[in-house]
């Protein structure tokens, strides 16, 4: 097939114990033997990357953190870096979440700054863009997408440090998922966009699609065009739904 290598990630949001290790266990065991045409990944709660990083000991499966600061070190209190991160295990980071975005205050100019930090320590960004469902109703949806893109994504980012995540705000968590031609609409934009700010190696640049999904419609939103993985979140906290959508790739 043509196209980047697709990445299947798990955001685990703020979820996740000692007492869950037994999942990504489990998922890095089934996922043994079985020969992938993506790359996986989880995202645990920093807290965990440590103990998730020597759970999946010997295994393919990446682990990435769902935020992170645009210093590298410094005054600022709960706060951690992608050095930090990047320390601790991890090869990508989430930036620029709907959840961050609405519950931080978190807009484009600082996803910007937070992702250029990830690549500057040399991890992937996971740049998450995507409209609420008013601005859907509303026919903003392109505009939205594009906006938000073309403010998120650093100056000089490339297709090996840069990874885009198209969620639907009115997706996330709800069961709800656009139509295909929906997706497939939102992904050409992208990629054009993308192709647009970066020449060729737009071309090259993992876009992801997130927001419910699951085994049951994975199929069928991953074999769009210009579609390039998922990132799954409440699907991606038990090993078997989780291993169901990666099958895909299989
Ligand atoms: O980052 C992934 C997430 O926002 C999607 O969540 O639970 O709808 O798969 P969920």
């Amino acid at each position: 097939s043509e196209g980047p290598r697709p990445l299947v990630a798990g955001n685990w949001k703020m979820n996740g114990s000692v007492a869950m290790l037994k999942e990504p266990r489990l998922l890095a065991a089934m996922l043994k033997d079985v020969k992938l045409k993506a790359d996986v990944m989880v995202c645990p709660p920093a807290i965990l990357v440590r103990r998730v990083k020597s759970v999946l000991k010997g295994s393919k499966i990446k682990v990435g953190g769902q935020d992170c600061h645009w210093a590298a070190s410094g005054a600022h209190t709960g706060d951690i870096s992608a050095e930090m991160l990047k320390e601790a295990g991890c090869t990508a980071v989430i930036v620029g979440h709907s959840e961050r975005r609405t519950n931080h205050g978190e807009t484009d100019e600082i996803v910007n700054k937070k992702a250029r930090a990830v690549q500057k320590a040399g991890l992937k960004a996971i740049i998450c863009i995507g409209e609420t469902l008013e601005e859907r109703k509303s026919g903003k949806t392109l505009e939205v997408v594009t906006r938000q893109l073309k403010g998120s994504l650093p100056e000089g980012s490339t297709a090996s440090d840069t990874v885009i995540a198209y969620e639907p705000v009115w997706a996330i968590g709800t069961g709800l998922t656009p139509t295909t031609a929906e997706v497939a609409e939102v992904h050409a934009l992208i990629r054009k966009e993308l192709s647009g700010l970066m020449g060729q190696d737009g071309a090259g640049v993992r876009i992801l699609y997130g927001g419910s999904v699951k085994p049951s419609n994975a199929e069928e939103l991953m074999s769009q065009p210009n579609v390039n993985g998922a990132l799954v979140g409440g699907a991606s906290l038990k090993a078997a739904d989780f291993l169901g959508i990666i099958k895909v790739y299989a």
